[in-house]
């Protein structure tokens, strides 16, 4: 492993670090009749996960400081990590339901049981409904914010992004069709869909948080858009080739459920170029933000790189 790897997988952690303890401190801590649920939430989102999209809203609100001449200061950061934490909690809830027997069935997940395995099923359901909710309860509360005028926006765009035009429509076309039933644009539709609509909406929450200008936002978004691709392009190789034990969920689901993604569609090889050439765009996308977007290219090239 090169050391530009390992400096930065000690960078997302330290990242991920700050996120786990603002959501430890955030969540509500009386228990009352509802403590199991309270349980399989913390079970779920504290202490494991990359975080990577924690890590794209922080980042992409420095380089759009950066680029802009505007001081990246401590209350910057702490709207954004409110934002991240909201994120995290809806892409748990997101992954607590796809392991679910009636979606990927799925025993394991960072590395533990996931939390229908370790739970039951209707506390599993529930603590994803419940994350959902918490998500936005933080992205709603004005007085995380120094402008407050910017909630709604906020609530929108995290609203579109993760309905049925967005991750959940995503996640209804991947249960329901296979990869033999469909066109590339489709499995393009789906993958977008189910992966690339919350990594993008990363990038719009933190340019809405950091007044990014509308030309810098269309680049960050093609950039998300790309990375979102080649991301879930790697998570369906590391289906593939990698074993449990280094990727903390189960391995081989996608070819015996036919999932409908471009490993299955393309096979192996072409996929591997597919996903080299979403890297490639995306990182094309960051070339007008110069040295600023260096940690954006690095999260880039560890998505590729990355063993889990
Ligand atoms: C897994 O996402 C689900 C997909 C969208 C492929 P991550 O690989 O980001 O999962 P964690 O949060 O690190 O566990
Ligand atoms: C999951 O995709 C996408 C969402 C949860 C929205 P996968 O089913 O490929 O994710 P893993 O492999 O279980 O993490
Ligand atoms: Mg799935
Ligand atoms: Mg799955
Ligand atoms: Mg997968």
């Amino acid at each position: 492993m090169n050391l530009k790897f390992k400096n930065f997988q000690n960078t997302l952690l330290k990242n991920s670090e700050t996120v786990d303890n603002f959501i430890k401190k955030k969540l509500p801590k009386s228990q009352g009749l509802n403590k199991k649920l309270l349980e399989a939430i913390k079970y779920a989102i504290l202490g494991s996960g990359k975080k990577i999209r924690s890590f794209l809203i922080t980042e992409t609100g420095k380089v759009v400081s950066g680029i802009n001449n505007i001081t990246f200061d401590n209350k910057k950061y702490n709207e954004l990590i409110v934002i991240a934490s909201a994120i995290e909690a809806i892409h748990t809830y997101s992954l607590i339901h796809d392991d679910l027997p009636a979606m990927d069935n799925s025993d394991y997940r960072r590395g533990k049981k996931s939390t229908h395995k370790k739970f039951d099923e209707a506390t599993a359901i529930l603590a994803g409904d419940a994350l959902q909710s918490w998500g936005f309860e933080l992205i709603s509360n004005r007085s995380n914010y120094v402008d407050q005028e910017k909630v709604p926006k906020l609530i929108f765009e995290l609203s579109k992004a993760i309905g049925f035009c967005g991750m959940v429509g995503g996640q209804q076309g991947d249960i329901d069709f296979t990869h033999n039933d469909l066109s590339e644009d489709n499995i393009l539709w789906i993958q977008q869909k189910k992966t690339g609509s919350l990594l993008e909406c990363c990038v719009t929450l933190s340019s809405i948080i950091c007044n990014a200008k509308d030309d810098q936002i269309k680049k960050l978004q093609n950039f998300s858009r790309n990375l979102g691709l080649a991301f879930q392009i790697k998570d369906d190789l590391l289906d593939l080739h990698s074993n449990p034990k280094t990727l903390g969920k189960p391995v081989h689901q996608d070819q015996s459920n036919e999932t409908p993604n471009f490993v299955n569609y393309y096979g192996e090889q072409k996929s591997i170029k597919k996903m080299n050439n979403s890297l490639e765009k995306s990182i094309e996308s960051l070339n007008i933000f110069g040295n600023h977007a260096k940690n954006l290219v690095l999260l880039a090239d560890y998505i590729v790189n990355r063993s889990h």
